[in-house]
């Protein structure tokens, strides 16, 4: 008899765990996925990335047909109507034929679902529901749970988190969005899109933390000029809920004269944290650090043996391809292979309208490191941002002085979160900016302000 139920037991299905165990399985390691909710995907699939896409794009659609957009282009729309039910079926759609797509994955590569949560009995013994199985190794895979903001309590009524603001069943007069993050802006601009007065709150003195400060001002700028209402420096003191209303007490951050803001919704945006909730993590001795993450080395591995973490339980950005690729090294590694994710070089997207989209570091960032050279180039000099009256944006390249290596590139554009991808495999390669400027880029493309700004880091740009 075997030693073990499973050679590797994933916890969790999210973009971690289910590529982690897809991958443990094309490895020929019989492998079990344990899932509490009753579909696979975790977050991103079922209340994340992909619902919230579904209502970007549909929103996206309704601006355009309903607010005149397209005349100029010679196509007219009179009486365009916001269908909010059928946009919320569409999106179920999307959510249920993608996870669905994982069960059928997992039937593909013999992975093993067991339903339930999973609690550590000891570091290879979990019982998961009302079975009990052995692993010889382990996979913490549980993901993260939304911030919540002390004193404000959510009903996912009028005070929602993210979930809640994928399923508004109307839409709000006004939102107050807590948060000037990843999530307040997208689903902001959903709503705003469909008919919302949003207004963001955002503690800190500019939007969207951690990107490029160049691009966190043209992106302020972009927003308000869409019509939202972005209250920077600023914090929430309390929220007060009466009926169908909530009262939002906000004051400036550095103190001062209070203020409320009257709101028929209220979404808390602050952030996530990692989720290790009943995962009795203390029966196999594993430990956290001081931000509650379950602490790796550079092979994803615990301090305990043949227990690993990856995703967003695990330290490094809360993205999903992140998890994704760091599922497919954790595999690699189990199976005496070399798995590596270079944390240096991974993608962040914001998906509004334009995109805004980052890999590697900020100007700020590479400027602490030593000297750099920097070159831009707008997407008003773009001929096919151009000719399709997308001109808002720019695209920016960040170089080694000395040596020319290209340590960021940033992009605010309708394609960015497409472009960055070739970004990404050129600092992956460890290309120059004049690498990037030699490649030949086809015509006309969005592409082409890209190569444009990698000339311009060496001050010879042709269309600007
Ligand atoms: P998760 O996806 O959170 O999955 C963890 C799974 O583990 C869950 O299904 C949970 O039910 C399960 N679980 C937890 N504990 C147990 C237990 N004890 N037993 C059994 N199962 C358990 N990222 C992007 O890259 N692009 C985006 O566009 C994007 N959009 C987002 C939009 C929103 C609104 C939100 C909230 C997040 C978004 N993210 C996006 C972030 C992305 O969803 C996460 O980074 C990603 O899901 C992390 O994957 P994970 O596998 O680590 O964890
Ligand atoms: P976030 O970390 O992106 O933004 C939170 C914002 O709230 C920050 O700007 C922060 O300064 C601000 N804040 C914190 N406390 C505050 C307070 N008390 N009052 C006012 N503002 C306060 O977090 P968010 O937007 O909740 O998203 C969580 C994570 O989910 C993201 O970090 C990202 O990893 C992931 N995500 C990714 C997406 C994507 O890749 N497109 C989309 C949505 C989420």
């Amino acid at each position: 008899m075997a030693e073990y139920d499973y050679d590797v037991l994933v916890i969790g299905a999210g973009p971690g765990g289910y590529v982690a165990a897809i991958r443990a399985a094309q490895l020929g390691l019989k492998t079990a996925c344990a899932e509490a909710r009753e579909t696979l995907g975790g977050t991103c699939l079922n209340v994340g990335c992909i619902p919230s896409k579904a209502l970007l794009h549909a929103s996206e659609l309704f601006e355009e047909a309903s607010h005149g957009a397209l005349a100029k282009f010679g196509v007219e729309i009179e009486g365009a109507k916001l269908n909010l039910d059928q946009m919320h079926a569409e999106k179920a759609k999307a959510v249920g034929e993608l996870t669905g797509g994982i069960e059928y994955l997992f039937k593909k590569n013999k992975v093993t679902w067991l339903k339930g949560k999973a609690a550590f009995q000891d570091s290879s013994t979990v019982k998961v529901g009302d079975q009990t199985v052995t692993a010889r190794d382990i996979v913490i895979a549980t993901g993260s749970v939304v911030t919540p903001l002390p004193g404000v309590a959510i009903d996912q009524k009028v005070v929602v988190d993210s979930t809640g603001a994928l399923a508004l069943p109307k839409v709000p007069e006004h939102l107050v969005v807590i948060g000037g993050g990843v999530i307040g802006l997208e689903l902001g601009s959903v709503w705003r899109r469909l008919g919302a007065k949003v207004t963001v709150v955002e503690y800190l003195d500019q939007i969207l933390p951690g990107f490029d400060g160049e691009v966190r001002k043209e992106s302020a700028k972009l927003f308000k000029k869409q019509g939202m209402e972005l209250k920077t420096s600023t914090k929430v003191t309390g929220v007060t809920v009466e009926g169908d209303r909530a009262t939002v007490s906000v004051e400036p951050a550095a103190g001062g004269a209070a203020e409320t803001l009257s709101a028929d919704a209220v979404l808390v945006a602050i952030g996530r944290k990692p989720n290790t909730d009943g995962l009795n993590l203390e029966a196999a001795g594993v430990k956290l650090n001081g931000r509650g993450q379950v602490e790796i080395d550079h092979d994803f591995a615990t301090n305990v043996d043949g227990v690993w973490a990856i995703g967003d339980v695990a330290p490094g950005l809360m993205l999903a391809h992140k998890a994704e690729d760091e599922g497919v090294a954790v595999a690699e590694n189990i199976a005496g292979q070399t798995g590596i994710v270079n944390h240096d070089v991974i993608p962040s997207v914001v998906y509004t309208m334009p995109e805004i989209a980052g890999v590697g570091l900020s100007e700020e960032a590479a400027k602490e490191r030593g000297e750099v050279k920097v070159g831009k180039f707008p997407f008003a000099a773009n001929s096919r941002a151009k000719t399709n009256r997308d001109t808002d944006g720019f695209v920016k390249v960040i170089a080694d002085a000395k040596t020319d290596r290209v340590l960021g590139v940033w992009i605010i554009s309708s394609l960015a979160g497409t472009m960055i991808a070739q970004a990404a495999q050129a600092m992956e390669f460890g290309a120059t900016s004049e690498d990037i400027a030699y490649t030949c880029h086809a015509h006309p493309t969005h592409a082409e302000a890209l190569k444009e700004a990698a000339m311009a880091v060496q001050g010879k740009p042709i269309h600007i």
